[in-house]
């Protein structure tokens, strides 16, 4: 445990004085810089209900609104198309992208008609799941559907206002059920570590996830960074540690990890963070954020702001900031131990031949754990550090969050 405080202390130390943003007016830098594709991410940010632990951008869902909202992302597509921009991987997020699924449908054929993709994953909610929107869904190339689940446990509903699924559990059964083997990758997120939660708890609602055909399982640890959830209780990290080597262990050998907090039975490719799979990415849409030639982008966090300044056929960026070569490589190296593995060729080639030199204090360190081993060329993350991986994105999570708040300072 001390260990792992202090490499996740000593790493956040050092990322800090990288996330800083410069308020942007004009989207010059938002141009690509090769002609390779990236990964296109839009942002929905309505929900019909607000549940007090979600710290993503997102706000009560009004059919108005969202109808202009949905007209303006289209006009921004047009706009970075216009720019050159190219893509082959696709992911909706939220928010809730099924909010309003005719104007989603729509949507997505209209990408089609600007891109071919090759792999599209779109997040749910399990009352979203009607026969009718499965089978758009799938129509429009959905090949991947995350839904939010989050947890089965009627008491934790209640504590996080999620009133969506506490109704009848049975019946969320019945509609995931429904949607397995309709896509190649059925996915339904969970959270752990609610407070007072016992093995026993997480115990009943992994053995219902395992009664399910599911394909992939994302398992997050409870953060208490968001929006209404400020201050972490005590007892917190001992009891993260104990019921995540439940998951691990319970979850062997039907499924296999993909990442600390994925894990696979029907690995297709893509998972809920696709900045994992993708290493640069383009974000559209309120709310988003963006990261490629060496920059960061966030766009505004005001609807109203975005849907008036997409139809002056701006790019309605909020804020910027630039990573130079240490940081990048730094951030790789811990997106490839997330995703398991660091190829030293590849690294050779983005970074140059001396690209060790940036970070071998961190790999010495890492070493020392016994957290990574090396072999053939390549590092690989020993199980031994999945719960230090685990700490790691949630600090990498607590930085994503900082950074909402800084760019919404920024936002009209
Ligand atoms: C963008 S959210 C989608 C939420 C979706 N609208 C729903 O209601 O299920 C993506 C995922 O982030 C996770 N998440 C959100 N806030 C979290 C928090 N405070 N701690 C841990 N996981 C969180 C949830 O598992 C959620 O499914």
């Amino acid at each position: 445990m001390l260990a792992e405080t202090i490499v996740t202390h000593v790493l956040t130390r050092q990322a800090r004085p990288y996330f800083r943003l410069k308020p942007v007016k004009e989207s010059v830098l938002f141009k690509p810089d090769r002609h390779g594709k990236y990964l296109l991410y839009i942002h929905i940010p309505f929900c019909e209900n607000i549940c007090t632990y979600c710290s993503f951008f997102k706000v009560k869902y009004s059919k108005g609104q969202a109808v202009s909202y949905f007209k303006a992302l289209k006009k921004e597509l047009s706009l970075i198309k216009k720019l050159g921009f190219s893509f082959d991987d696709l992911y909706i997020g939220g928010g809730t992208p099924t909010v309003l699924p005719e104007a989603l449908f729509s949507l997505l054929d209209f990408i089609r008609s600007l891109w071919a993709l090759k792999q599209v994953s779109v997040e749910t909610i399990p009352h979203h799941l009607t026969g009718d929107n499965l089978k758009r869904l799938k129509e429009c190339g959905v090949n991947r559907l995350s839904v939010g689940v989050q947890t089965f446990n009627k008491g934790f509903l209640d504590r996080f206002n999620r009133w969506m699924n506490k109704s009848d559990m049975e019946e969320v059964k019945i509609k995931i059920k429904g949607a397995c083997g309709i896509f190649d990758t059925l996915n339904v997120d969970m959270i752990f570590n609610f407070q007072n939660q016992t093995l026993s708890m997480l115990d009943a609602e992994i053995n219902i996830l395992k009664e399910l055909p599911l394909d992939q399982i994302t398992y997050y640890p409870l953060m208490y960074n968001g929006n209404l959830l400020k201050f972490t209780p005590r007892g917190y990290s001992r009891r993260e540690k104990r019921l995540y080597r439940y998951i691990t262990e319970k979850l062997s050998p039907e499924y296999s990890m993909t990442t600390p907090w994925n894990f696979s039975r029907n690995h297709h490719g893509m998972i809920d963070e696709y900045i994992i799979t993708h290493d640069e990415y383009v974000g559209i849409g309120a709310g988003s954020f963006s990261y490629f030639n060496g920059h960061f982008f966030t766009h505004t966090f005001s609807i109203d702001d975005y849907i008036k300044r997409v139809n002056e056929s701006v790019i309605p960026l909020a804020g910027y900031g630039f990573f130079n070569k240490k940081a990048r490589i730094k951030y790789d190296l811990l997106i490839r131990l997330f995703s398991g593995m660091l190829d030293k060729t590849e690294m050779k080639r983005k970074y140059g031949r001396f690209f060790l030199l940036y970070i071998w204090k961190e790999l010495l360190f890492l070493l020392l754990l016994r957290t990574i081993t090396i072999r053939g060329g390549r590092i690989y993350s020993a199980a031994r550090g999945n719960y230090l991986f685990l700490l790691l994105m949630r600090h990498f999570f607590s930085f994503v969050n900082y950074f909402r708040e800084l760019s919404k300072k920024l936002s009209h």
